[in-house]
This record gives structure tokens, C-alpha cells and sequence, in this order.
């Protein structure tokens, strides 16, 4: 269990009171005197997020207000651990939302990026809610804060080298096997997509293979785009777009912190993670617009901007995955700007040809405060993905539905599986909330962890 949670339900510990702006007057009246004054002196309307220290004759804390605002937001707790002193705190009596996420929403509130500046600290206590379980908060925090770290590792410290050993640390602590292809020997073992994308870069490309789990258990399979930095190759993005761009191997950070939540549930699955793993980089020998790839599949696939990298390597590892006729498919990946567009940082769309998948998904989703919103494959664009010379191109000429035309370019590599799924994900949070500070986030992995655990607990 995360040190910060107490288990220890009868001890003295200060109340927090979590009040909508629309029931801050009956909070008043139910604290009439110091309490309701105290309120109206600092101005406090119970917002979304604000904290508000209540103090006892002596000045020190006799209690504190979260303001929800709305209520909309069940992880608003991620806004007390910065706000309050040290100490013992508990949720109130008369706390009505869901524990399991407030107690998730005041851990993930704890997390901070310090390997290059600042130190982990000792934060307020928090009495854990009745019927939480403190070591499933634990796991999910812990799976989060290890996507977060590794999203927000700078290319430099993250190259696909120093990727795949982060890597090798989870399947080791899992007893996990783990096997890298690298560099010329992705050529031998036909990945070729994946060493055309990487093979510009200093540091080799590599496909990293996780399994864990018994050997006729149901197949799950987890695909992470693993681009560990992004230039946008020889049709190199502007400095505006590829600032941020070490990003780029978030669904690889998602879905290896997945994989880790899967191993510690101790599922009975037969898990699998491919993550190419690769810098789309600038060379002379870098792949270029106008080129034909061999795909691992066989298709011949026509390089139309060698900025949408990430669906090549993509497309060879889940042919591999596919091979294997998987239960279930999941591949993860900041694929492309226009998610974005569509749907905004905070809300990953998927696709998928399963629709009780996709309404099974739906729900957790909304369960787990974890947003996720459907979008269509649709089969009429699927013939802008026609080429004149190669079997297929890997992008449309039009400005229109890139992220659709990227996850029906996917689809092409997908035959076999009993269902696939395809997250187009952000994994950043630009504008900061409670419990989600501005840097890389592991989108859609709690919503993806509670399914799989329904389906196959
Ligand atoms: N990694 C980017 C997509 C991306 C950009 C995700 C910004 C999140 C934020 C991807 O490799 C890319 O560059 N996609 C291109 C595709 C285009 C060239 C068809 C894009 O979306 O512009
Ligand atoms: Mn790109
Ligand atoms: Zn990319």
C-alpha cells in the first residue's frame, strides 16, 4: 500500500468535507459560528478543486472544505495532497462519492517528476475510506505514476535502448520473459517497417516482446507505439509540433504500465506486449516520402509523409500479434494530430469492429473515470488508402478523418484476432487538473485494466 494511506479507520484524524457550490449554504448551516464565518471571509463557493484550511482557536486545522464544484469530477481529491499541511486526514462522514476513486484521485495527486530536479516528499496522510482496498489503489497509482515517469523522460534518457531496459525491469519483477529484436536483426526476422522507421537513428531500433502467464490461458495481446522521439523524419516537423514530442512512445509507456497492472492482479491470461521501439530520425539512409516498404505481412505499403511513422511500425508488430490468433488486441499509440482535432488531450478515441466490446468499454469507462469516446471505422475511406504502385498506402492525400484513416490502415494488419482495439491516444495533460498535473498520462489503462479483468478474472 502507498505509504501516505492509513488503513487504521479509529484514529483521530482531521475531516475533509467535500461540498458542491450548490450545497455549500447547507454545509453552513450544519456548521453554524466559526465554521460558516470562516467561509464567507475567505470568499470560498465551493469550485471545482479549492481547498479550504478550516482552523481550531489554537490556528491549527480543526477541518477542511474540497470545493467540487459540480461534482462532476469523482478523481477531484488529486487537488488535497499539494493543499494540505502534514497530518491525518479523513474523508468526512457523510461522503457520498466513489472511495475507491477519491482515495486514486488523492494519490494521483502525490505524483511529481523529480529524476532531474526536486525529491520525492513526505506527504499528508489519509485515513484510507471504508471498503477501499488500499493495495488495488496502490497498484493502479503505482501503474500510472510509471507511464507518467517514463512519458515524461526526455528523449535523451529515453532512446529505444533505455525503453526496452525500463522494460526489462517490469517483466523481471513479474517473472516475465522478455526478448528484443535489434537493429539488423529486425531485417533477419522480417520486421521490416520497424527498421525502416529506425534505422536513421543513433541508437537502434528494437521490438521488445513480453510474456508472462500460463501457455493455454486466453491470449491478450497489447501493441504500444514505442517512437521515442518524433521528428517527423525527412518530412521533419516544425519546431512547434515537435517540441513535445518525446512523448511519442506513450501507448508503448501505457501499455507496458497495462501489462504491469495485469501481471500484479495475477490474472489467468496469457499476456503478450510487443512494443517497436525506435527514433523516427533524420539521416542519410532514413526512409523517405515516395519509398514502397515490405511489410512483415507481405502487403506493399507506399510512404506518403514519413511523419506517420508510427502505423508502420505498428502494422509490423501486429501482424505478429495477430499471428497468434489473440483473444483480444489492443494497441495504443499517439498516432495522429487529429484525435486531437476530433476530440480534444483529455478524451482518447478508440476503434473497433466489436460493439459489445466497445459498449462494455464505454461503461468502465465512465466507472473508472478514465474518458473514452468510440469513433467509426468507417469502410468508405477505407479506399483512400489506395495506392497506385503498392498494395496500399499508409496515408490518405486528403486533410479529412486522419485518425479514422490511420486505424483503418491498422485494421489491414488485423485478420485473425477474435476482437481488436485501437487507442489513439494524447498521454499528456496540457492544461493541469486535480490529480493530473501537466506532463505525460497514461490514458485509457484503468478503464482497459477493469475490463480485462471482467472478462477474464
Ligand atoms: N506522433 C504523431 C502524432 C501526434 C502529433 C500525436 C501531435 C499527438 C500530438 C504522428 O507520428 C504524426 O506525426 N502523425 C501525423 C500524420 C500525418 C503526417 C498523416 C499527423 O497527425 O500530423
Ligand atoms: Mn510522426
Ligand atoms: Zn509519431
Amino acid at each position: 500500500m502507498l505509504d501516505f494511506f492509513l488503513a487504521d479507520k479509529d484514529k483521530a484524524a482531521t475531516p475533509i468535507w467535500l461540498v458542491r457550490a450548490e450545497e455549500l449554504e447547507g454545509w453552513c448551516s450544519a456548521h453554524a459560528g466559526a465554521g460558516a464565518a470562516w467561509v464567507e471571509t475567505n470568499g470560498f463557493k465551493g469550485e471545482a478543486g479549492k481547498v479550504l484550511l478550516l482552523p481550531d482557536a489554537s490556528g491549527a486545522v480543526s477541518g477542511v472544505l474540497l470545493g467540487t464544484g459540480d461534482g462532476s469530477d469523482p478523481l477531484i481529491t488529486g487537488a488535497l495532497a499539494s493543499a494540505l499541511p502534514p497530518g491525518e486526514y479523513r474523508l468526512a462522514g457523510g461522503f457520498d462519492g466513489e472511495p475507491t476513486l477519491a482515495a486514486l484521485g488523492y494519490a494521483l495527486g502525490t505524483y511529481r517528476f523529480t529524476r532531474y530536479s526536486g525529491k520525492p516528499r513526505d506527504w499528508p496522510r489519509l485515513v484510507l475510506p471504508q471498503g477501499v482496498d488500499g493495495e488495488e489503489v496502490g497498484r493502479l497509482a503505482r501503474a500510472v505514476f510509471l507511464a507518467r515517469d517514463l512519458i515524461n523522460t526526455p528523449a535523451s534518457d529515453m532512446s529505444p535502448a533505455d525503453l526496452a531496459e525500463a522494460a526489462r525491469r517490469v517483466a523481471e519483477a513479474h517473472g516475465a520473459a522478455i526478448d528484443t529484436i535489434v537493429g539488423d536483426e529486425l531485417l533477419a526476422q522480417n520486421y521490416p517497417m520497424v527498421h525502416a522507421v529506425g534505422r536513421a537513428a543513433a541508437v537502434e531500433p528494437r521490438l521488445i516482446d513480453i510474456r508472462w502467464g500460463r501457455e493455454d490461458a486466453p491470449r491478450v495481446t497489447l501493441v504500444g507505439k514505442g517512437v521515442c522521439f518524433d521528428t517527423g523524419g525527412l518530412d521533419l516537423k516544425p519546431s512547434s509540433a515537435m517540441g513535445l514530442m518525446k512523448k511519442d512512445m506513450g501507448g508503448a509507456a501505457a501499455t507496458l504500465a497495462l501489462a504491469q497492472l495485469l501481471m500484479e492482479a495475477g490474472l489467468d491470461i496469457r499476456l503478450r506486449l510487443l512494443i517497436p521501439a525506435v527514433e523516427n530520425s533524420v539521416s542519410g539512409n532514413a526512409f523517405r516520402p515516395g519509398d514502397v516498404l515490405q511489410s512483415r505481412k507481405g502487403l506493399t505499403v507506399e510512404i506518403g509523409n514519413t511523419d506517420a511513422e508510427g502505423r508502420l511500425i505498428l502494422a509490423d508488430a501486429l501482424t505478429e500479434a495477430d499471428s497468434e490468433s489473440p483473444d483480444l488486441l489492443i494497441d495504443m499509440a499517439t498516432l495522429t494530430g487529429a484525435a486531437r482535432v476530433a476530440l480534444g488531450p483529455d478524451l482518447p478515441p478508440f476503434y473497433t469492429h466489436d460493439d459489445n466490446f466497445a459498449r462494455d468499454l464505454a461503461g468502465v469507462a465512465e466507472a473508472t473515470a478514465d474518458p473514452l469516446w468510440r469513433m467509426p471505422l468507417w469502410k468508405p475511406y477505407d479506399n483512400w488508402l489506395d495506392s497506385k504502385i503498392a498494395d496500399v498506402s499508409h496515408i490518405s492525400d486528403g486533410p479529412f478523418a486522419g485518425s479514422v484513416t490511420a486505424a483503418l490502415f491498422l485494421a489491414r494488419f488485423v485478420e485473425k484476432a477474435r476482437v481488436h482495439a485501437h487507442f489513439d491516444i494524447y498521454g499528456w495533460v496540457p492544461k493541469p487538473r486535480p490529480g493530473r498535473p501537466v506532463g505525460g498520462e497514461a490514458q485509457a489503462i484503468r478503464a482497459l485494466f477493469q475490463l480485462i479483468r471482467r472478462r477474464y478474472g
